[in-house]
């Protein structure tokens, strides 16, 4: 198979130390939909050909486990939780998970959801007509509302505390998912002792919020930190669940959140267009909102988390040989597939790079080069989680300002962590609206 030499590799390690989106990037438009990394052992492939995307997350996805580096990098923080595990448990705790996401528990978080972004909407009116860094604000309503989906608490004491050490956890991931040589756990690097101290802390923690709701009474509660104590797993599973949630739920989020309103500031059409809709049906835009009730606010977000997918990679590794875009490949490979080199293929997406929300209200246009929260058996618990809170927070900031781009503007650059942010935030210009 086509793909980069061991010579440019060693060339480029630092370039994909620092930004390894643009280095996957440089070798899809290099080698195309199909590449292969020069790596010692067992095969390394880029897959971006979306029959074999969606052969190995989804067609096949018994044989593609995520026995890969990269969530064993994760894994190292959140234990075998839904998103890093490999382990056939996965199933069971996705079943005790699930109803924490289902319609009626959305519904109620919904309000909060309202409550955490009229917060942040009113912290803004200091600075309106001036350019605001919105990037800290979504950050702290995403952050509210999986704390509230979670612990249905304010995020004080032992939650606020988990949160924050979960933060600082996902950092050390991203870096030790970027050395490209894996180093043993047990080897005492400066980085394997900060992950360890990160784990523990977030132990401890988790295991004071798990104790504290066990010492309240018999039942749980119906939050995620209420069904799992009640589905009977053990407390290092839980543990291992709350800690998930909250890095797989919360940045990721924000990230889309930030790009969106990015792209609407840019798009002033677009932006009156959903402020119109949302305007219109106020009673019904909730986390259950419709598509067929917000059919242009929903096109919006849909194309934001095609042009901007915050999972930038996932990846998978066979179990026994299998064919992949035509390809046989034997066990032991490892399949890396970026839903942003996915969603920015020309052959699917017409002039791929324009902001087009339109290409969502046309039926099924290339959707099969869609996959912003995965596909298959492991699809994003999240994802309509996800997608109310997005439109529930852009009801409330539209129906307050105006967004515009600062005088001399230039798009933030990508920087992929755990999700891909704006480098150096979101700076935007807010105008009240008339009668607020
Ligand atoms: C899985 C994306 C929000 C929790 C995934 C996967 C993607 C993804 C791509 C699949 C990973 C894979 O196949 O390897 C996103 C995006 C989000 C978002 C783009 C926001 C725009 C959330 C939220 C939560 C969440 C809000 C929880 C509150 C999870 C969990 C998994 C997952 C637990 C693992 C599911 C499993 O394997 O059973 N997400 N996610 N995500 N996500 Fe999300």
């Amino acid at each position: 198979l086509p793909g980069p030499r061991s010579q440019d590799m060693a060339k480029v390690l630092p370039a994909i130390r620092s930004d390894p989106l643009s280095y996957l990037q440089r070798v899809r438009e290099e080698y195309g939909d199909l590449a292969a990394f020069p790596v010692p052992g067992a095969a390394v492939l880029l897959v971006n050909e979306p029959d074999g995307v969606r052969h190995v997350l989804q067609g096949n996805a018994r044989n593609w486990g995520k026995e890969t580096i990269q969530y064993a990098a994760l894994a190292r923080v959140t234990g075998p939780g839904l998103l890093a595990s490999a382990e056939s448990s996965w199933i069971t705790h996705r079943r005790a998970a699930a109803p924490a996401f289902h319609h009626e528990r959305l519904d109620r978080i919904g309000e909060q959801v309202l409550d955490a972004a009229d917060e942040a909407v009113s912290e803004w009116s200091a600075h309106a007509g001036g350019t605001v860094d919105l990037a800290p604000a979504v950050l702290r309503v995403a952050l509210d509302a999986v704390g509230r989906a979670l612990f249905s608490a304010d995020l004080s004491g032992s939650a606020h505390e988990l949160v924050d050490a979960s933060d600082d956890a996902a950092r050390l991931v991203v870096r030790l998912g970027r050395a490209l040589l894996p180093i043993p756990p047990w080897v005492p690097t400066p980085l394997n002792l900060r992950l360890r101290t990160a784990r523990r802390r977030l132990t401890t923690v988790s295991g004071q919020l798990i104790a504290e709701r066990r010492a309240r009474g018999a039942s749980g509660g119906d939050d995620l930190l209420g069904l799992l104590i009640d589905s009977g797993l053990d407390d290092g599973a839980i543990r291992d669940e709350l800690i998930t949630m909250i890095i797989a739920g919360h940045e990721t989020v924000a990230a889309s959140l930030a790009w969106t309103l990015m792209l609407l500031a840019e798009h002033p059409e677009a932006q009156e267009r959903v402020h119109a809709e949302l305007a219109a049906h106020p009673g019904r835009v909730s986390m259950l909102s419709h598509r067929s009730d917000l059919p242009w606010t929903r096109a919006v977000v849909d194309e934001a988390l095609r042009l901007f997918p915050p999972a930038w990679v996932v990846s998978r590794r066979s179990h026994r040989p299998d064919t992949v875009s035509g390809v046989d490949v034997p066990a032991g490979t490892t399949v890396i597939v970026s839903p942003w080199l996915l969603h920015r293929r020309e052959e699917s997406w017409p002039d791929p790079l324009a902001f087009d929300p339109e290409r969502f209200l046309v039926e099924g246009a290339g959707r099969t080069a869609y996959a912003p929260f995965g596909l298959g058996p492991r699809l994003c618990i999240g994802r309509e989680f996800a997608i109310g809170e997005m439109v529930l927070v852009l009801s409330r900031v539209l129906a307050a300002y105006r967004l515009d781009l600062p005088a001399g503007w230039t798009r933030p650059r990508h920087q992929a962590r755990v999700a891909v942010h704006p480098q150096g935030g979101m700076p935007l210009v807010l105008t009240r609206r008339a009668g607020r």
